[in-house]
């Protein structure tokens, strides 16, 4: 049976209690499906938080006073782990501490998938996105099989079968079609049941004067509540009730975009239990002063991140005596949290988390309804950042990692420029995989059968001197790969999969 047709009345009583009725102004030329769907949008939609939110919008973007002076100060000695500075045996502890979380089910992994990727350019989710690796591998399958190596090497050192849940935070826009590749893909040999994903919000765009944007007569335009938008996800679809029942204790958040996540990374979830952190972050040093990245530091006393646009040039060219950066933590949103502090944020603080504005050009409908696409920003979307929490942190640790080694982001497509498009996150693996082979003895030939001089220096701008791929399955950070590499000859390109790998082993067995 159809469902019945809403009624103009109610709709209308909710949009004038929000101070927006001219959202209906099209409604007498909608069809029936087309009423109906705009009637369920807005009953999603409380009027008075709508009309609080379209004020926000308008303030946001025009600040009435002048920015407070702020004392910016670099983060204190004693908050900092690094990758680079730890000695070998402070970094096997932590990594021993960190497998032993997991190997206890303690540690889960949560992906924040929910964005629109709208500088990528695809119409999909940016997980589906290959960039053209020689196994044609997403960022998806990459992302599953590195949580399935470290369960499995979790489980070797414990001698205990564990598991590493992946909750997947999509929106409207990813939900479905990342739930259908999973299906099709066959959960990537994973567990479906500790796949879980959930659905952000979404937020109407607002115009200049406070008005809530029509992308189509019967449509409105919305879009996610930016990537902070988890912690609400977390409480309407319960997952901290879920973390709960499965054991889980901490949880490392992270972005679809980066190509080198490591997954759970046992060294960093480790450093943050040792310090009894509830919240940690990964930073890279900068490549640039004027790189265009957040850095972490202290704002009077206050641990946050600080855009780049928000400091004046004099502070992001700041030196200390020893020549290095002063504001050097570049934030590559890659998180440690505790369950309990994400509980508390969920509970306590989620309401004092600042909306950001972001000043967009929105698609929409003209007076007459005709459909615009506006060549100047138009409208303001509010999003809110999952970094924003650190503030309510009771120990906040950061932890300095290797770019080379763990951030590569895919934000660009390639016909915008040479920064983090897909051909930099391609060669970001493969240089990486490549010396992984190379410092594991492996030799590649040429076509003409000589062996190519081998490069250990990752070149950003250009190709490693031989391709090679190896899977996650067989390593996840270039261990164990001298079974079947050393002193080996390898023509190109090298795909080591799992079945290659055991071919290459059985050969050196025999
Ligand atoms: P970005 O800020 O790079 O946004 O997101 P984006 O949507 O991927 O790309 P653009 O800006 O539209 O080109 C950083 C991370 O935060 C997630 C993204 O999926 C990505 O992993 N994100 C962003 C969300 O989960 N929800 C949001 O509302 C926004």
């Amino acid at each position: 049976m159809c469902e019945p047709e809403p009624e103009a009345e109610p709709v209308a009583r909710r949009l004038a209690e929000a101070g927006q009725p001219e959202v209906l102004r099209f409604w007498g030329q909608l069809t029936a499906e087309e009423r109906r769907t705009l009637a369920a949008t807005l009953q999603q939609l409380e009027p008075t938080e709508l009309r609080a939110h379209c004020q926000a919008a308008v303030r946001a973007r025009t600040p009435s006073q002048a920015p407070l002076p702020r004392l910016m100060e670099p983060l204190p000695e004693e908050a900092i782990g690094s990758v680079i500075r730890a000695e070998a045996q402070t970094l096997k502890r932590w990594q021993e501490r960190g497998f032993h979380a997991i190997s206890q089910n303690h540690v889960a992994v949560l992906l924040l998938a929910g964005g629109q990727g709208t500088r990528l350019g695809v119409s999909y989710p940016k997980g589906m996105y290959d960039v053209g690796l020689p196994s044609g591998k997403t960022l998806y399958q990459i992302q599953a099989e590195r949580i399935r190596k470290v369960q499995q090497l979790a489980e070797e050192r414990l001698g205990k079968k564990c598991t590493v849940p992946w909750y997947i935070m999509t929106s409207e826009f990813t939900l479905e079609p990342t739930e259908k590749f999973f299906e099709q893909h066959d959960y990537f040999s994973l567990a479906k049941s500790n796949v879980v994903m959930f659905e952000q919000r979404m937020l109407p765009a607002v115009s200049f004067d406070g008005k809530i944007i029509l992308e189509q007569k019967g449509k409105i335009a919305m879009a996610p509540d930016g990537n902070g938008g988890l912690y609400r996800a977390l409480t309407s679809n319960k997952i901290l009730e879920d973390m709960d029942r499965r054991g889980v204790r901490f949880v490392h958040v992270y972005c679809v975009d980066n190509i080198l996540v490591k997954m759970a990374d046992p060294v960093f979830i480790g450093f943050c239990v040792e310090k009894e952190a509830d919240c940690g972050a990964k930073v890279v040093g900068k490549a640039y002063p004027t790189e265009p990245v957040g850095v972490v530091c202290r704002v009077d006393g206050i641990y946050q991140v600080v855009e780049y646009s928000e400091v004046s040039q004099e502070t992001v060219e700041q030196r200390n005596a020893d020549g290095q950066l002063t504001f050097n933590a570049g934030n590559i949103c890659n998180h440690f949290f505790t369950v309990e502090f994400l509980k508390s944020v969920t509970e306590e603080f989620e309401p004092k988390l600042k909306s950001h504005v972001a000043v967009k050009k929105i698609p929409h409908v003209d007076e007459q309804g005709n459909s615009v696409r506006p060549e100047t920003p138009n409208g303001i979307k509010m999003e809110k950042f999952v970094f924003d929490v650190f503030q309510f942190s009771k120990k906040f640790v950061v932890f300095e990692v290797l770019r080379e080694d763990e951030f590569s982001p895919l934000k660009n497509a390639d016909s915008a420029g040479s920064k983090d498009t897909p051909t930099t996150a391609r060669r970001a693996l493969l240089w990486q995989h490549y010396c992984w082979a190379v410092r594991a003895g492996a030799h590649f030939l040429d076509s003409k059968n000589n062996r190519i001089s081998p490069q250990s220096q990752f070149q950003e701008t250009e190709e490693p001197p031989a391709v090679c791929e190896i899977s996650p399955l067989v390593s996840c950070e270039g261990e164990g790969l001298e079974a079947y590499l050393k002193d080996r000859d390898f023509h190109l390109p090298l795909l080591l999969t799992e079945t290659a790998a055991a071919a290459l082993g059985k050969g050196q067995g025999q």
